[in-house]
């Protein structure tokens, strides 16, 4: 059947293109020169690009962007975000614009723990495998001990560890949850090759007891793996000023500053008490996010997952972001869980990852995870703002005019002539090529 292959990881990368292009191109020639001529031109820079993924073809292009003037906790930064969405980029940079000379952002970090489980099924009575715990947790972190050597010599390493039993709701079904500090790497392969050690180390334990009968020394390791939900590893941003310096909130709507407030705390209110709504308030969050999650390197995967658990921890998916008035003071807050790394991983390999971390000045995790949550708090009250003043259409369009103009391969004057016609106009596809052929 067409599409079907054996052995395609075993092709060279031209024999892959060639394959791909034959088998599913229009015009096999035109689709191979294609996807070939996204490489790049320097092969060494190609190679590293390879080696990040598997079956790798080409490059896929997205832009490297900048929002200027994020203050946070007094420095400011020029922030590096990947992102293909029009206006994410333009909106973070206007509300970094917005509160430089209120104060700017303010962040801190409420902790930095990382966790990782040991699933396992031992079918003894529950009050034996408590007995036996204290030793079992010397054992495993005695046994981890080359491996944490170094994280240990940078502060770091196992922090904590912990039986959980759930033979109520599996039999026989326990989890050894592990705590560690990581310092500033995001830590997932140290936390993986210490659980998996932790695995072997827990089956030698019970098959050389020979105080335990045949039945409890048969231990099975279901799986060794880190959580990427990390609840202790959590970072607050927030913004704030008296009510009374907000007079510009809404220049666009023409709305008296108290006004604009007000609507702003409530629409945040609605993204606490309705999931559908959290869940679009929470995506304008982590369109500030992901973008600088991804320009440093990081795993943004992680990063959502984990955030949209923490979402949910009171048992109802709500806002990530809080907003109120308290005696004359509006403050505009966002708190979630943030494991990222400065060192390792990709942020080492990456050569655009690299760049990003030196534009912000090679920052440790810790003051990355402050500049990644004020972002998706710009993010977060750039688009409320528009949201309940202006209505989004009309910011978002604007900046998304040049897309449209590029789908209608508008010339650069028609583009220029363009811009200025929809300075005071709404922008639509439809508005836009009527635009043009009317020129
Ligand atoms: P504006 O007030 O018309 O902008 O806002 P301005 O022309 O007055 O410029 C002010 C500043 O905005 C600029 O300062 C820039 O910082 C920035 P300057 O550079 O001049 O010193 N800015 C730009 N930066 C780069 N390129 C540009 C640009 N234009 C302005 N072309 C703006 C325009 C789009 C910022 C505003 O309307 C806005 O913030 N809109 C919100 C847009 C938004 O949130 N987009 C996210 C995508 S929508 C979404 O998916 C999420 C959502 O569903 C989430 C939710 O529901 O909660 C909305």
């Amino acid at each position: 059947m067409k599409g079907i292959i054996n052995g395609f990881s075993k092709l060279s990368k031209q024999q892959k293109i060639q394959w791909v292009a034959e088998t599913f191109g229009q015009n096999p020639t035109e689709m191979a020169e294609h996807i070939s001529s996204w490489q790049h031109a320097d092969a060494a820079q190609q190679k590293v690009l390879d080696g990040f993924t598997e079956n790798a073809l080409t490059n896929y292009p997205l832009p490297y962007s900048i929002a200027p003037n994020v203050m946070v906790n007094g420095k400011v930064y020029a922030v590096p975000m990947v992102i293909e969405e029009s206006s994410v980029v333009a909106a973070a940079s206007s509300a970094a614009k917005f509160w430089l000379n209120k104060g700017g952002f303010h962040a801190d970090i409420l902790g930095t723990v990382k966790l990782g489980q040991v699933h396992f099924r031992w079918l003894g009575q529950p009050e034996t495998m408590q007995y036996l715990f204290p030793e079992i947790k010397a054992a495993l972190l005695a046994s981890a001990d080359d491996i944490t050597a170094n994280m240990r010599n940078r502060g770091g390493g196992i922090t904590d560890v912990e039986l959980l039993d759930f033979t109520a709701e599996e039999p026989g079904y326990y989890q050894i949850r592990a705590s560690f500090e990581t310092c500033d790497s995001m830590g997932a392969n140290f936390i993986n090759s210490v659980l998996e050690r932790f695995g072997d180390t827990l089956e030698f334990f019970f098959d050389t007891r020979t105080d335990l009968s045949d039945h409890e020394r048969d231990v099975e390791v279901i799986m060794c793996i880190l959580s990427n939900y990390t609840p202790d590893c959590v970072v607050r941003a927030w913004v704030e000023c008296p009510v009374g310096e907000l007079e510009d909130l809404a220049r666009h709507a023409g709305l008296p500053g108290p006004e604009a407030v007000d609507r702003i705390c409530t629409a945040v209110r609605i993204a606490r008490l309705d999931p559908y709504r959290a869940t679009t308030h929470n995506k304008g969050i982590f369109n500030g996010i992901d973008a600088v999650i991804l320009a440093t390197g990081n795993d943004f995967r992680a990063v959502e997952a984990s955030g949209h658990t923490y979402a949910c921890r009171d048992g109802q998916y709500r806002s990530l972001s809080k907003a109120w008035v308290e005696n004359g003071i509006f403050r505009f807050e966002l708190e979630l869980p943030l494991a990222l790394g400065t060192v390792g991983g990709l942020t080492a390999l990456h050569p655009l990852a690299k760049r990003s971390l030196e534009i912000l000045g090679n920052p440790s995790a810790r003051e990355l995870m402050m500049i990644v949550a004020a972002v998706g708090l710009a993010q977060n009250f750039a688009a409320v703002r528009s949201l309940v003043t202006t209505g989004i259409q009309s910011g978002h369009m604007k900046m998304h005019l040049t897309n449209i103009l590029n789908h209608l391969g508008a010339t650069d004057e028609q583009a220029a002539a363009a811009q200025q016609y929809f300075a005071d106009k709404t922008v639509s596809f439809s508005a836009v090529r009527e635009y043009l052929g009317q020129q």
